[in-house]
């Protein structure tokens, strides 16, 4: 069993962007720059914006932070998209998710311009992803086809069991696995799925994005079968420090002896996602300059 280890090879990523950029500013070029929407005080979000800023300074990046009260107006935050999607400074830019309820997620997104969407969220880069042409991909999906390349996982002909159908992981994950170059077999299950775990039994490779702790026994896992963790719930923990620790929707003590390769949580996808979000900068920064 080899336990893919996340944190090391998103840590190389970045020191191979840093070079890049290194090279760029020699060459008398912009230093690429990612700004970040921030909305209210959510805890998950505050600790995500906080590791995007700080993989920023790690890649050579500037970085911008944004942010504004859980009461700003709709239309308040639609001009700020509209700023800086007009601001030749920057490069890229993401609104953290979630927002307040009363600011329609999906006219936000929708407001960002396609050439400054790193997070890929927009759906003229959907389309392009799903037809297999050059877009902004979904932060986590290409996170876990990088994990999967530079660990040498063979997926040509192998069975994709994608357990969860979100529009930025599940869905986005079941067509990057199905394209020509990943060439995987692709099954996608969500909640009206019945027979799960038969499904999950015939898998090569399991990525398990539902958001439950532990939904991935042992018994639905074939030996010799890689499984993917997508899951950050937080569950209460009396001896952590901060009173709660990260789980994953696998059970890792049970599934990792049956598995060729597996990713922990924490220490997995994780530090992926953000790198993804870096190499989608450096590449917002190489298109609009
Ligand atoms: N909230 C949870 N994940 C993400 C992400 O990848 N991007 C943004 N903008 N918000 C999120």
């Amino acid at each position: 069993m080899i336990k893919i280890d996340g944190k090391e090879t998103a840590r190389q990523i970045r020191q191979e962007i840093a070079a890049e950029v290194k090279d760029m500013i020699a060459q008398g070029r912009k230093q690429p720059h990612l700004a970040a929407i921030l909305v209210g005080h959510d805890g998950g979000s505050e600790t995500y914006v906080a590791n995007k800023i700080k993989a920023c300074e790690e890649c050579g990046f500037k970085s911008s932070l944004l942010r504004f009260e859980d009461n700003i107006s709709e239309a308040q935050l639609l001009d700020t998209v509209a700023k800086l999607n007009a601001d030749p400074d920057v490069d890229g830019f993401i609104v953290q998710l979630p927002l307040p309820a009363h600011i329609s997620e999906e006219k936000v997104t929708r407001a960002i311009a396609p050439t400054k969407d790193v997070d890929g969220f927009h759906p003229q880069n959907v389309g392009l992803m799903s037809i297999g042409e050059p877009a902004f991909i979904s932060a986590t999906p290409q996170g876990i086809i990088e994990l999967i390349r530079r660990y040498n996982i063979p997926t040509a002909g192998k069975h994709a069991v994608v357990i969860g159908r979100s529009n930025i992981v599940g869905r986005p994950m079941s067509i990057l696995l199905s394209q020509k170059g990943v060439d995987c077999t692709v099954t996608l299950c969500h909640s009206r799925t019945p027979n799960i775990a038969e499904i999950c039994r015939q898998a090569d490779i399991i990525v398990a994005a539902i958001g439950k702790p532990g939904f991935v026994t042992a018994d639905m896992v074939s030996p010799g079968a890689t499984v993917i963790d997508v899951g950050t719930t937080r569950v209460a923990d009396p001896t952590a420090a901060r009173g709660w620790r990260l789980r994953g929707d696998v059970d890792f003590e049970s599934v990792a002896p049956k598995c060729d390769f597996i990713t922990p949580v924490p220490g997995g996808v994780g530090p992926m996602t953000i790198c993804s979000l870096m190499q989608n900068t450096l590449k917002a920064a190489k298109l609009n300059n």
